[in-house]
């Protein structure tokens, strides 16, 4: 029951995806757990090395012979004006002296290394593997799939997923501006790529042929029926696995997860330079009060990491970036496995609800 066309390409039991999450929650016992569950689990790869990736790709397979996902950031190249990042470090000095740590510490510009990341995902032969931020080389995209390996990429307009579609991608995420994390916005600009999932995946589906996965606020079965009725293949629930055990998050990130409400998240720059949805803190509200301009992704991310990780070890969740999406009230700290069962009963109870609802008004 639930089985899509996408169910069958991919040889999985469930439509559900667990969102790919760099930074830490997308341990291989989070994915293979989703995975042995009947689900897709996907490893976040995006800030890994390609050693790092390689070792992680390993010890998912140790823990499961079903499919997964690997996900990586299309890279961009920094443009910032020394003087910006120089302004910038002077005001960062502020936490890092509340924090104790080294001021003016060394940043490192370079980006991630896509190439070689994408060389371990070849050499791997994963089988399912999804990119954000933007449309990667076509050869990356060709060798990809003649590698036998799926390819997923993500749009928040359907401008961006008729893109996709045209430079060869086989399925489409359409995240919704519910989702947690990153915003995978590579066309216009943020405020103008805002589309709610209810408004987001049916225009997405009546615009492209391909399959296309509904990501941002589904927490549950109602989301999982909701997402199949507006025409989605699968879903891609993020917040929902944060809070579980075999999640990666930091103890206080999972804590807030539990604790925080559908009013709590904010769509900020502040960490990363980049758009993201998070649950508000003290940093994200001070940054409004910065007069300059804030370094553009991925310069800012870097200036601001060890701040962030200093934070992580004072077990301080207001310096902290704390990703997440509009349907925290509804996160779990259930196993994996118990996510992806539930989901399916919920499923299952809201798809007889609502046909019922067609005879009662035949
Ligand atoms: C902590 C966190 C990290 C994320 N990291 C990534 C990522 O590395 N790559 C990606 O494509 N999406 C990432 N996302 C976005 C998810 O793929 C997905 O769009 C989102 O989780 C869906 O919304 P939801 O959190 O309301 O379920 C992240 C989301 C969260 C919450």
């Amino acid at each position: 029951m639930l089985e899509t066309a996408l169910t069958h390409t991919l040889k999985i039991r469930y439509p559900i995806f667990q969102a790919p999450m760099a930074g830490g929650p997308t341990t291989p016992d989070l994915i293979a757990a989703v995975s042995n569950a009947g689900g897709l689990g996907n490893l976040g790869a995006g800030y890994l090395t390609p050693e790092q990736l390689r070792t992680a790709i390993q010890e998912i397979r140790k823990r499961t012979d079903r499919p997964f996902g690997v996900n990586l950031f299309v890279p961009e190249e920094p443009t910032e004006l020394e003087e910006m990042i120089n302004q910038m470090t002077d005001y960062l000095n502020f936490y890092r002296e509340e924090l104790g740590i080294a001021q003016n510490p060394l940043i490192q510009k370079s980006s991630e290394a896509f190439e070689e990341q994408v060389q371990v995902l070849l050499d791997e032969k994963v089988p399912v593997f999804s990119f954000t931020f933007g449309i990667p080389p076509q050869e990356v995209i060709q060798t990809m799939k003649q590698n036998g390996t799926v390819v997923i990429g993500t749009a928040t307009t359907v401008e961006e997923a008729k893109q996709l579609e045209a430079v060869g991608v086989d399925v489409i995420v359409a995240q919704g501006s519910e989702a947690g994390g990153h915003r995978g916005t590579f066309l216009k600009s943020v405020t103008q790529s805002l589309v709610g999932t209810l408004a987001l995946v049916p225009q997405v589906v009546d615009h492209v042929s391909i399959p296309v996965i509904a990501a941002g606020g589904i927490m549950d079965g109602r989301g999982l029926v909701a997402s199949l009725s507006l025409g989605a293949s699968a879903v891609q629930m993020g917040t929902a696995f944060l809070a579980c055990p075999e999640s990666g998050a930091h103890t206080v990130y999972k804590q807030k997860i539990l604790l925080e409400n559908e009013d709590s998240t904010e769509v900020t720059c502040a960490y990363s330079g980049k758009a993201a949805r998070g649950i508000r803190t003290e940093f994200m509200n001070d940054m409004h009060h910065y007069s300059g301009k804030i370094p553009g992704y991925p310069i800012r991310n870097s200036l601001t990491r060890d701040i962030r990780q200093a934070a992580a070890k004072a077990n301080n969740p207001e310096y902290m970036s704390l990703w997440a999406g509009q349907g925290l009230r509804l996160a779990t700290d259930h196993t994996a496995a118990k996510i992806v069962e539930q989901t399916m009963d919920q499923a299952r109870a809201a798809a007889i609800r609502v046909s019922l609802l067609g005879i009662i008004d035949d």
